[in-house]
């Protein structure tokens, strides 16, 4: 049998090999952050002097390449922030047939500004169903029919040499029921066992459900799974086949950290951290977000900062504003770091509320609550992205509001799955197990959300390209790195091929994960497409973005400007610019004295290039990007 705890070998690399490096201040930290998880253990020095020997074995690993951009990352710990960085999710199959295809697509990601390339998993995953890769069965391996590592350091390094910083999803709160760890703990093994939670009778697993939610209640309810061949039940938060890793077995802790290490040394740029809020599980609570959790992100990040440190973690926590901002950077001076970047999953689900309710009211307060990112830290921003629009992450908002969320929020999916007289949405209803009302998740590709699907000649259809550049213009001024969908620059809709209904039947979010479609792309090229249309906005949403250094992510954070109209959400950033958007199927007319200060200054809308009177007239679902300067 293996043992599970030694470390896979490294070939250190000659031109580097020191002797180890364990004065550097991140390891001070790390040793902080992991003593207060595991300082209680008695063998807990020793272990850690191996993990930091293993580590600096791979440190020294680091390729020349990887070092210099180290060098380069340290003096400029913001680049990430900048007003010119965008970017874009897909899947290695869908969007290119395999890595080696991404590289024929890189100019294409160039003349949409993009600097940063999310790739969805593309780990080996498990045979058979795997969650569109998120039950990983080997992470140093690719997926065979999607190339090899070598593979992928090349195009990584492709990327890299046009400014486009790869992005890995690691799935770090399960593997598969497949990957090795998995199959030694059904073959028995006890030390395979404690990689995961186990539990030989449910008397535990019933205390838990007492208090943790479910991801999937309708495809998977339930939080645990019985597995025959170890006689036991395992912690399966997501699909069965997936299992929870056990942090608090410090060993866990170890294989993680040196797999991200030996990823980021194949040219990671920055780990999507997938599931980040589930990593800890307290009986009592909802397991979500535990002060645990924070730790084991913090001794992640003083890994990288040790290792490799120009890489960055981004936490996938879709969770309330407050809660998501508490993944970012450090919330007390002194205080171990955490993610240099965060979804702001709640500005995204409070935007599609705003288009359906036609105001801005949900929005403004999830912007009010949304604390300002600590320095060298980012907001995610986006429209929409391969999961369903989770809106649990409004109850806060919708609870300050007052009224009943289910009732809001049943509205809200109602509309947005198009059973309302007058929707313009087709999407579908995820996990609401049959009841109309349930308001669990919303699944659909932006474009088929927002009026793409009606007819020619329907009113609401004309407005369909004006609420996409609106929803993206939002993500792209509000303070954050935006990261467009594949797809959605084509305004591809959702997709209805008969392989993706079969999976749409199992799981409802491949309504939204279309294929590359080669003829859209073909019509970007042609002016007076539906494509073209939707590409060139994006371009031009970056031109101007990249050109306003106020809408960088580290600039003065959107501040509510309130006015009486709810259909219109205004925000300043910085003294001299301010955005409206308008949420209507109106016109809409306001004052600029009353979102900015006018006195001894002239006001130019960045988007339409024109200077702004005295008033501003916005069509329906329109913006203006105002920049006061002086006359
Ligand atoms: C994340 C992914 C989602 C996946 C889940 C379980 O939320 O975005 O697609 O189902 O994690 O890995």
């Amino acid at each position: 049998m293996n043992d599970l705890s030694a470390p896979k070998p490294v070939e250190p690399n000659p031109q580097y090999a020191t002797t180890a490096d364990t004065n550097h201040p991140a390891v001070g930290v790390l040793r902080q952050v992991l003593a207060a998880l595991y300082g209680s253990n008695p063998q807990f020095d020793a272990w850690f002097h191996t993990l930091t020997q293993h580590l600096d074995l791979l440190r020294q690993a680091r390729p020349a390449a990887l070092r210099a951009l180290d060098a380069a990352r340290i003096q400029d710990p913001q680049w990430f922030t900048h007003q010119s960085m965008i970017g874009y999710c897909a899947y290695v199959d869908r969007f290119a047939g395999d890595l080696r295809g991404v590289h024929d697509r890189i100019a294409h990601l160039e003349s949409l500004g993009v600097r940063y390339l999310h790739l969805l998993p593309f780990s080996k995953p498990r045979a058979g169903e795997n969650d569109g890769g998120f039950a990983i069965a080997d992470y140093d391996a690719v997926r065979e029919d999607l190339g090899t590592m070598a593979d992928f350091e090349a195009l990584a390094s492709a990327l890299r040499a046009r400014q486009i910083s790869v992005c890995f999803d690691f799935v770090l709160n399960h593997v598969a029921d497949d990957h090795a760890w998995a199959r030694a703990a059904q073959a028995g093994d006890a030390k395979a066992q404690s990689y995961f939670y186990t539990f030989d009778d449910r008397t535990l697993p019933d205390q838990y459900e007492k208090t943790v939610g479910q991801v999937f209640p309708e495809t998977a309810p339930g939080n645990f799974t019985w597995n025959a061949a170890m006689g036991k039940w395992v912690w399966t938060t997501f699909y069965p086949y997936q299992w929870d890793l056990n942090y608090r077995n410090p060993m866990v802790f170890a294989e993680i950290a040196y797999t991200l290490v030996r990823l980021a040394n194949h040219g990671v740029e920055v780990f999507r951290l997938d599931s980040a809020p589930f990593l800890w599980k307290e009986l009592g609570t909802t397991c979500l977000n535990l002060p645990e959790t924070h730790l084991v992100l913090q001794a992640l990040r003083a890994v990288l900062a040790w290792a490799a440190p120009a890489v960055l973690v981004k936490s996938e926590a879709i969770v309330p504003a407050a809660q998501a901002a508490a993944y970012l950077g450090a919330s007390r001076p002194g205080e171990p770091e955490k993610c240099q970047l965060a979804y702001h999953g709640a500005l995204m689900a409070a935007s599609w509320v705003a288009c359906v309710e036609r105001d801005t009211s949900v929005l403004r307060s999830v912007i009010r609550d949304t604390p300002k990112p600590p320095v060298h830290s980012s907001w995610v921003t986006y429209v929409r992205c391969h999961d369903d629009i989770v809106w649990s992450m409004l109850r806060p908002q919708i609870a300050q509001l007052g009224g009943s969320y289910e009732q809001r929020m049943s509205a809200v999916t109602q509309y947005l799955c198009g059973n309302h007289p007058e929707s313009f949405a087709r999407g579908i209803p995820f996990q609401t197990s049959g009841n109309p009302n349930a308001v669990h998740g919303t699944n659909g590709m932006a474009a088929s959300l927002l009026g793409y699907e009606l007819p020619d000649g329907h009113p609401q259809r004309a407005f369909a390209l004006q609420r996409f550049t609106l929803m993206h213009a939002l993500a792209y001024a509000f303070g954050g790195m935006p990261v467009l969908y594949m797809g959605d620059e084509f305004a591809q809709t959702n997709d209805y091929s008969e392989a993706a209904r079969a999976a749409t039947a199992i799981d409802g979010r491949w309504l939204h994960r279309p294929r590359w479609d080669g003829e859209r792309a073909a019509q970007a090229a042609r002016p007076g497409t539906t494509a073209h249309a939707a590409c060139e906005v994006l371009r031009r949403l970056g031109r101007v973005r990249a050109a306003t250094p106020a809408f960088a992510a580290h600039a003065n954070p959107a501040q509510i400007i309130d006015l009486p109209d709810a259909a219109l959400l205004v925000f300043a950033r910085g003294p001299d610019h301010v955005c409206v958007f308008n949420f209507s199927d109106q016109e809409r007319v306001f004052s600029l004295s009353d979102v900015g200060n006018t006195r001894g200054r002239q006001v130019t809308d960045l988007w339409t290039d024109r200077a702004a009177g005295s008033t501003h007239m916005l069509a329906p679902w329109t913006f203006a990007w105002l920049a006061y300067t002086s006359a």
